[in-house]
């Protein structure tokens, strides 16, 4: 037996099936606010990621050479690819320019709860505006596209990547490796990294709830950014000490985590970033969020969310030498976009109802030869026992009403 690849899954028709509400309630979300999907290659030049990600990115990419000699990577995600495909075609575009994307992303990660080798990611990016008003909007989705999938517990912290910096010029400890141990939150690492009284006041900035308190014109922007999400009521918390792991990012950065989940809490994380020149396009603001999927899966599932089961198909078992009539019975239901599923196996009428009942279809069809003969078929309700002769060409709109 061949097994999956490590960190990656499959999924299973009861899981497929949340997996597609999430999906379809997500989607909805982003077209509600005049996103437009686009869709990028599953591989691209490696070079498109080690532009700008930043180090830690590098290391999780999967890369490889094609048959050619090219180095190309699985994508770790999906902000350069859409700011290549956008500088390609789309710059001409009138502005603001709204994407989003769903797609698989790689990332050679530790497997564990909520991390995964292949993952999903539903994003956007928006390209064209820095004004508070529209970054305000784009915290809003965010948030809006985690509620409306169900989530109850979610708690989005907003920084600001300027502001930090500068407060570590100011310390004379800004590098790379500083942004990372402040990325992944790890104070004691700091500690031991900064002069005892730099640390004590990073700790004290990282700490600052009211905007008035910070010195930088960055600042002012920032309240009238949140000012506008005060307006569209969506609830947040200032966390000066985001730096978020991609280096592209500059500005505004923003997370959601679940409270609730453990060390892979984080939902969503994104902001306003500097990648289109790089890639050899006319400079312009640009802004996004990626939502991991299979997180907020998780984070439903631990909020005990109950997803609704779609409808079973209508089952159609046909009696001795019925198969072609009960085919007949299948197409017309079918054609009336009434979901219908028909016996496959040659089964007689009892072991075919024990099949319905085991994939619990509750509505099933009988074709028989003595009502057939009279224009009818037998409509039988496997819960409640009951059983209606129904005229064949009655037959959808009587179980539009009756299986429902
Ligand atoms: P990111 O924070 O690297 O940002 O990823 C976004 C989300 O993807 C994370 O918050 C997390 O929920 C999910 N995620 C990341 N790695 C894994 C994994 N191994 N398994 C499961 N879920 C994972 C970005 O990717 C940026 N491109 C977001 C963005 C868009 N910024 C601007 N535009």
């Amino acid at each position: 037996m061949i097994d999956k690849p490590r960190g990656t899954r499959d999924f299973l028709p009861e899981q497929m099936e949340k997996r597609k509400r999430l999906e379809q309630r997500m989607r909805a979300v982003f077209e509600c606010y005049g996103y437009e999907e686009v869709a990028t290659p599953t591989i691209e030049h490696l070079d498109l990621f080690t532009l700008k990600s930043g180090e830690g990115i590098i290391e999780e990419t999967y890369s490889f050479e094609d048959k050619a000699g090219r180095k190309l990577a699985l994508r770790p995600e999906l902000t350069a690819p859409v700011m290549r495909m956008y500088v390609a075609s789309l710059q001409m575009e009138a502005k603001p320019l709204k994407l989003y994307y769903f797609g698989n992303c790689f990332r050679y990660d530790r497997p564990q709860k909520g991390r995964y080798r292949e993952f999903w990611q539903f994003g956007c990016e928006l390209i064209g505006t820095e004004r508070p008003e529209g970054i305000a909007e784009l915290i809003a989705l965010a948030y809006e596209v985690l509620k409306e999938s169900g989530l109850r517990h979610l708690i989005l912290r907003i920084g600001n990547l300027d502001i930090l910096r500068r407060f570590l010029d100011g310390i004379g400890a800004r590098d790379a490796e500083i942004m990372r141990l402040i990325d992944k939150k790890d104070f004691d690492e700091l500690r031991n990294r900064m002069a005892e009284k730099d640390f004590d006041e990073f700790m004290k900035f990282i700490s600052i709830k009211n905007l008035d308190d910070i010195p930088y014109e960055e600042a002012r922007d920032m309240k009238e950014m949140l000012s506008f999400l005060e307006e569209l009521s969506v609830p947040y918390n200032i966390d000066l000490s985001i730096a978020r792991g991609l280096d592209y990012y500059i500005g505004t950065v923003f997370e959601i985590d679940a409270p609730k989940l453990g060390a892979e809490k984080q939902l969503c994380g994104g902001g306003t970033y500097n990648l289109v020149p790089l890639l050899g396009g006319k400079k312009i603001p640009t802004s996004g969020f990626a939502i991991g999927f299979d997180r907020a899966l998780v984070a439903l599932e631990a909020e005990g969310y109950a997803f609704e089961e779609s409808a079973k198909p209508v089952y159609v078992a046909p009696m001795q030498d019925m198969v072609s009539e009960a085919l007949r019975v299948a197409k017309t239901l079918r054609k009336n976009g009434i979901k219908t599923d028909i016996d496959l196996m040659g089964r007689n009428m009892k072991k075919s109802l024990d099949y319905a009942d085991r994939r619990g279809m509750n509505t099933v069809v009988i074709v028989a030869p003595d009502e057939w003969q009279k224009g009818n078929v037998v409509v039988k309700d496997m819960q409640k026992g009951e059983q209606h002769e129904v005229a064949r060409g009655d037959l959808p709109s009587f179980l539009k009403k009756f299986h429902s």
